[in-house]
């Protein structure tokens, strides 16, 4: 069986992606039948962090919060991407701007950024990477939980139905 695939994309691979990707792997636990269906990945639009596991402040309030992130490590996102996932989601305006540039003209998903499935005004999750401390990174949490929720709504409409 082909699955569909949901790729989360940010910079670094390290800190926002890895937080979509390890709150979506636990919501589809309560959902086996769309959890079957699904291959979920992320990936960085650069490759600093390649190999590398997710960043410690990620991985501990994401422990706290009951996600693990740990066996998670980076890559890099690749044009060959777009053939392998159907979903293809942004954490900002920058993410998706380098998606579009690699996107092949034949790409038949859905490329766009991940907030679009929060039901929020609001674009992007902000990089926590620099600037914040504890408040930031819980931040990227509560609005991976609400996006990956809406997700996870609108995944159900468009494969269970
Ligand atoms: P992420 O955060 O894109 O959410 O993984 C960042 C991680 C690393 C860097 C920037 C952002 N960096 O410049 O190394």
């Amino acid at each position: 069986m082909q699955r569909v695939g949901v790729l989360f994309v940010c910079l670094g691979n390290i800190c926002r992606s890895p937080t979509a990707h390890g709150v979506l792997l636990k919501q589809l636990e309560a959902e086996p039948r769309l959890q079957r269906l699904l291959e979920v990945d992320s990936a960085g639009t650069a490759a600093y962090h390649v190999g590398n596991p997710p960043d410690r402040r990620s991985s501990q309030i994401a422990a706290r919060r009951g996600y693990d992130l740990t066996p998670l490590r980076a890559r890099a996102v690749q044009a060959d991407d777009f053939y392998r996932y159907r979903y293809i989601l942004a954490m900002d305006g920058q993410n998706l701007a380098d998606l579009k540039r690699i996107q092949p003209a034949d790409f038949g998903g859905h490329l766009g950024l991940f907030l679009d499935f929060a039901g929020l005004h609001r674009a992007e999750v902000p990089d926590p990477y620099y600037s914040s401390g504890e408040a930031g990174f819980n931040e990227v949490l509560d609005l991976a939980e609400r996006a990956c929720a809406g997700l996870i709504a609108h995944l159900r409409q468009e494969l269970l139905q």
